[in-house]
């Protein structure tokens, strides 16, 4: 018997275009996957969210209001998933209790944001703790947590393992805003280490990672725990 929360980054669903092919193959990878019990996926807003927040923060408008823009992309990314999954109540809750309700008698639950101040790293960790599960995933476009951003950085190297308090450290030097470019969101380590949920950073976009992790328990990424 499995059970994980996925943070499923807005950058996997939907870059330039919206990446049916991955979302179709990673429904069917997950509900294929019957020692899977409990499934929690919280998506991310991605370009979407940073389209809208970026014009706005040039206006002068602030982090409040362009969070609550933000949580808009994440549960309008939310409908990608949610809409295509079978074992799911059909509908994007907008809290964790909410959450835990709706996903009672299913196995998976599929939202995006819940209120201003943190990201869907936070809303996925919450759930996961509330839910009492100790696995977690956050797919991402990289495929793990590095030194530097080794998308703009030569010299990066990649972290095999962090500690929760390393990571917070990291997640720290680079979380500025709304909108804000970084791994995973300080709060959610906070409460991944107050949880003691193991966290897996991997590459979200290739489905054989998802099977790595849960199904052949092959470290994959970055752990930190
Ligand atoms: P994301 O969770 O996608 O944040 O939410 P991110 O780190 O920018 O994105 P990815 O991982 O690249 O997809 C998008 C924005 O929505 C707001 C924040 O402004 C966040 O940056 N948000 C999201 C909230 O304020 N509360 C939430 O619960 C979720």
């Amino acid at each position: 018997m499995e059970k994980v929360v996925i943070s499923l980054g807005g950058s996997v669903v939907s870059s330039n275009a919206i990446n049916m092919g991955f979302i179709k193959a990673f429904v069917t990878a997950l509900e294929a996957m019957s020692s899977l019990t409990k499934c929690g996926i919280v998506v991310g807003g991605g370009s979407l969210a940073r389209g809208y927040i970026e014009p706005l923060r040039s206006e002068g408008v602030n982090n409040y209001y362009l969070d609550r823009i933000g949580i808009k992309a994440t549960r309008l990314n939310a409908e990608l998933i949610v809409n295509l999954l079978n074992d799911v109540e059909n509908v994007i809750p907008e809290s964790i209790d909410e959450a835990l309700m709706v996903w009672k008698n299913r196995k998976f639950v599929v939202m995006g944001g819940t209120i201003p101040g943190h990201t869907t790293d936070t809303v996925a960790m919450l759930l996961a703790e509330a839910y009492g599960i100790g696995e977690f995933i956050n797919g991402t476009s990289v495929d793990g947590v590095y030194t530097e951003d080794p998308r703009t950085s030569k010299q990066s190297e990649k972290y095999e393992r962090l500690t929760y308090t390393e990571a917070l450290n990291l997640s720290l030097e680079s979380y500025k805003n709304a909108g804000s470019n970084v791994f995973m969101d300080p709060i959610s380590l906070l409460i991944a280490r107050r949880a003691n949920i193991k966290i897996h950073v991997i590459k979200g976009d290739l489905i054989e990672n998802y099977e790595n992790v849960l199904i052949k328990k092959k470290k994959t990424g970055t752990l930190i725990s």
